[in-house]
């Protein structure tokens, strides 16, 4: 019998609090090295939400709180007047490091929203705690989307999800693989197709990973597969992850997002999104007023091992092994790294709260 526990032994938390101390999975090193790194201060949860030792919605938001919770640790002045504005002008200079998931804002703001600034100690106390429920309350809510997405699922379904919506995005368990965690748990015995997500290849590197860690049957296709893949009747249900989503049900996601629930909608393919409500941003009405983050070309340019290359030819001051180099020297790349589904393509949204239908996504905001 499969359990929770048992899933939690070959799945570690991506983002955790130990004896207040700050860890991450390096994701950078992954599917090689599984490897804890500590974040000692803001400035490397901010570098490391930059450099994408850290990715995912829930993920960056967790390390965007962890952020201003260390930068509170460090503050070591009287005046809870001035911490307050310390704290709040760390929390903006901290919601720069990445534009489009909501929940880096959301955390940031939570914390200070919540703040109990009776005193100095209590703030930090305040911004602890708050920080705590954050990691705690968030894993309950993909849990959740588990239990409803997971009805969804009949035995032995194919699923495709896209990029890495998984539990390296959030802080364990993730969205769009909740439910296929949970129909696993289950013993429905999902097979799961994994898009490799150019260019990062968040697909093969992580959502892989995380299949292979727990057991799950997968195999990885090149995103421009998904056509034939479908034309060919190999998938029976899409479930994708969102960075933010707007008020009107339009979705931000990873980029092949939106041609995948074109594709979907012309072979009827149910296309659900699963995620949590902070990643709802009611400011937004549709997804035109959603920032899209542009992303180096080298990305594109170069090979993937570009990343690692990357800091290795920091070290050296080297210039990267030219066979890397995968476009002829001098190409221009454009690297938007997210594009926009409309509501009307998507056939519901998976949240803590249940499967709503994407345009009635604002009925949430309570
Ligand atoms: O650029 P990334 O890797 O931070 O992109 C975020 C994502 O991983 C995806 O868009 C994902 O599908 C949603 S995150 C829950």
């Amino acid at each position: 019998m499969k359990s929770l526990k048992q899933l939690k032994t070959k799945l570690p938390e991506t983002v955790k609090l130990e004896k207040n101390k700050v860890y991450i999975i390096d994701q950078v090193l992954l599917p090689d090295k599984l490897k804890f790194i500590e974040l000692k201060n803001y400035q490397q949860a901010i570098l490391a939400i930059k450099e994408f030792n850290v990715r995912g919605a829930q993920a960056i938001g967790a390390v965007g709180a962890a952020g201003l919770y260390l930068a509170s640790k460090k503050y070591f002045k009287k005046d809870k007047n001035e911490f307050v504005k310390y704290l709040k002008k760390t929390g903006k200079e901290i919601i720069k490091a990445r534009p489009t998931a909501s929940n880096l804002s959301w955390a940031i703001n939570y914390l200070i929203d919540n703040l109990d600034n009776s005193s100095v100690l209590n703030i930090k106390k305040s911004i602890l705690k708050n920080y705590q429920d954050i990691l705690k309350t968030e894993v309950e809510n993909n849990l959740k989307i588990g239990k409803f997405g997971e009805k969804l699922i009949k035995k032995n379904y194919k699923i495709l999800t896209h990029c890495n919506a998984g539990s390296l995005s959030a802080i364990w368990f993730g969205t769009a693989t909740a439910p296929i965690y949970s129909a696993w748990l289950k013993n429905k015995k999902p097979f799961v197709l994994i898009d490799e997500t150019r260019p990062w290849l968040q697909g093969s590197r992580l959502t892989a990973w995380e299949m292979k860690q727990v057991g799950i049957d997968y195999q990885i296709n090149i995103d421009s597969a998904v056509g034939y893949l479908m034309s060919k009747k190999l998938v029976d249900i899409i479930i994708v992850g969102a960075d933010r989503i707007a008020k009107n049900g339009d979705v931000a996601n990873k980029i092949g997002t939106y041609p995948l629930a074109l594709m979907a909608k012309e072979h009827k393919i149910p296309f659900y999104v699963a995620a949590v409500k902070s990643t709802i941003d009611f400011k937004c009405l549709t997804g035109d007023d959603i920032k899209i983050e542009e992303r180096a070309p080298e990305e594109i340019l170069k090979h993937t091992s570009y990343w690692e290359n990357k800091n290795l030819a920091k070290k050296k001051t080297k210039s990267i092994d030219p066979l890397l180099e995968i476009a002829p020297k001098g190409s221009q790349a454009f690297n938007p790294v997210f594009d926009i589904t409309p509501a009307k393509l998507i056939s519901a949204i998976i949240t803590e709260e249940g499967i709503i239908e994407a345009k009635k996504i604002r009925n949430l905001n309570n």
